[in-house]
């Protein structure tokens, strides 16, 4: 039986990798970091089928006795602060968790054990002021923040370890992607779950940052399936994961409001408290290399992803609200 160690495994990546290895046969352990309230929201139904290690990023020492006690095959680390607004307000803490993170969790298996395969999450972020459209492999990046510099560090010593040490590194650049479990902070699940509370009645009005801004958005469902088949191939190399379209935070609103027989003007406000102080202003990806190497190809639309997250948050908060 195949082992895995995900690190994130609480976050909406993590949920979705832990049921497509467990689906594999594999058997799945998942670093936890210690919080005076833990959230399992997104793994409650895989607590049986899963063992979960008490561990972080920032502790070299408790990734070596992490995989001591997994011995993994394969290691996801997916862990990381992840949310870019957070990255100006905690840019130090940003760099320790998402790039001197990936460095500790990659000393631990040159320490311990060279042969198991990695994969590093990195991220379309990293393209930030575009200096290519659209983005592949070897275009340069040009990170607009915080997190999209500790990405950049995140890729580059993936490779440099891989280069170095011959690990079989993988950085996985993907493009967005959102699904039910997306954490409320992100764009998507912020207009779902309040399209879901104003359709209900529990809400009035959505507040908004930058409506121009576009991204390449796809379902996590899918980009999970990119990640494994990365660590499957005879080599290590590094992939982009995207849709190849691009939709701006307008479109998304107008197709999450008009799913349920609303006109968005009447309740989205723009908030300039919530422009951010370097804007990515386009992300579009094109993953043909993924295509032919992997035979990975997104099956979620754009439409149907938005349509599954309202739909979703209408179910949760009528469930929470005893609504009908
Ligand atoms: P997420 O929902 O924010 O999950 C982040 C996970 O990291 C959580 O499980 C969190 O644990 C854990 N974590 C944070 N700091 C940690 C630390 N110091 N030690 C151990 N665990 C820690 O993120 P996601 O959307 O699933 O994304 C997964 C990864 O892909 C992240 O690295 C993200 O930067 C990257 N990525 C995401 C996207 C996207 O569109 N989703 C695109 C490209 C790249 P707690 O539950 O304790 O907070
Ligand atoms: N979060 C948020 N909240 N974003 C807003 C808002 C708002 O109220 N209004 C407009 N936006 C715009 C942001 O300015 C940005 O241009 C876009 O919506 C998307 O923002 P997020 O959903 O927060 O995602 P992100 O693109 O910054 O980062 C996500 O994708 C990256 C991959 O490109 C995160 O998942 C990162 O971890 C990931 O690496």
């Amino acid at each position: 039986m195949k082992k895995a160690l995900i690190t994130g495994i609480t976050g909406q990546d993590g949920s979705y990798l832990a049921e497509l290895l467990l689906s594999k046969g594999y058997k799945v352990f998942g670093l936890k970091r210690r919080t005076a309230t833990p959230s399992f929201e997104n793994i409650s139904h895989l607590l049986d089928n899963i063992e979960l290690i008490s561990g972080d990023l920032l502790d070299l020492a408790s990734l070596i006795e992490a995989i001591r006690i997994s011995q993994p095959d394969e290691i996801y680390n997916l862990a990381a602060q992840s949310f870019v607004t957070d990255s100006w307000s905690q840019s130090a803490y940003t760099g320790h968790a998402s790039a001197l993170g990936v460095t500790n969790m990659l000393e631990a298996i040159r320490i311990t054990n060279p042969n198991i395969r990695f994969y590093q999450a990195s991220s379309s972020e990293m393209f930030g002021k575009v200096l290519e459209i659209p983005q592949i492999e070897t275009t340069p990046f040009y990170p607009r923040s915080p997190y999209a510099v500790s990405k950049v560090y995140g890729h580059w010593i993936t490779v440099n370890y891989r280069e170095s040490y011959g690990l079989f590194a993988c950085s996985g650049i993907l493009f967005n992607h959102e699904s039910p479990r997306r954490g409320y902070d992100f764009v998507t699940r912020k207009v779902t779950d309040a399209v879901a509370k104003i359709k209900l009645g529990l809400q009035k009005e959505l507040f908004l940052g930058n409506l121009d801004a576009k991204r390449d958005w796809g379902y996590a469902g899918d980009y999970v399936k990119a990640m494994w088949l990365m660590l499957q191939q005879n080599k290590p190399d590094d992939f982009v994961i995207a849709t190849g379209e691009t939709r701006s935070v307008k479109e998304l609103v107008e197709v999450a409001f008009s799913h349920v027989g609303l006109d968005w003007t009447k309740y989205v406000v723009q908030d300039p408290k919530l422009m951010r102080p370097a804007e990515v202003d386009l992300l579009l990806g094109n993953p043909k290399k993924a295509e032919e190497k992997l035979g990975w190809k997104p099956e979620v639309s754009f439409d149907e992803l938005i349509k599954m997250m309202v739909e979703s948050d209408l179910e949760k908060i009528k469930a929470k609200k005893y609504i009908k």
